[in-house]
């Protein structure tokens, strides 16, 4: 018996880094995924985001572990793309069981230093600052 046999894990930001890693981890302990992510390029922050070709490969690797894995592109700030890959994941695996609200950006900089056009990009963009950033350049 696995931790999460038969349960249904939703993962943001599961193309790659952390929310990857822990949609891979769900697989292998039972649980069936779904995997929400942008799967686009983001002019800021500027590093790579994840991708389709990512998500496909998400799919792969817990569908070799036994898992069932819906992948969905889309962006967190938008609530009708989560409401559309949630209502899709109700739909093909009845509930979600889990959920990991991993997706997000990193900003850094001194908060009160941020740019106009900055924090309105982040906007209701997760995004979380480093304290040890936020003192950088002071
Ligand atoms: N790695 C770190 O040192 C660190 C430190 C503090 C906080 N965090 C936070 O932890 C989380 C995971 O970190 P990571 O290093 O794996 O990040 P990462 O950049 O490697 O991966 C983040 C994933 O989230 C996706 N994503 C970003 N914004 C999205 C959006 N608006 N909608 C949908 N998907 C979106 C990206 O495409 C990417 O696949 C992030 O929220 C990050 O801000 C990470």
């Amino acid at each position: 018996m696995r931790r999460f046999d038969g349960r249904v894990a939703f993962v943001t930001g599961a193309a790659h880094g952390q929310g990857r890693a822990a949609a891979v981890a769900f697989a292998r302990e039972g649980a069936h995924v779904a995997a929400l992510d942008l799967a686009r390029p983001l002019a800021y922050p500027g590093y790579t985001m994840g991708s389709a070709g990512e998500l496909a490969s998400l799919r792969a690797e817990c569908e070799a572990l036994g898992s069932t894995c819906l992948t969905f592109e889309g962006d967190v700030r938008d609530g009708a793309a989560v409401a559309a890959a949630v209502d899709g994941t109700v739909d093909r695996l009845g509930a979600v069981d889990v959920l990991f609200n991993n997706a997000g950006i990193c900003a850094y900089g001194r908060l009160v230093a941020a740019p106009e056009t900055r924090s309105t990009k982040m906007g209701s963009q997760p995004a979380r600052f480093k304290a040890s950033s936020c003192n950088r350049g002071s």
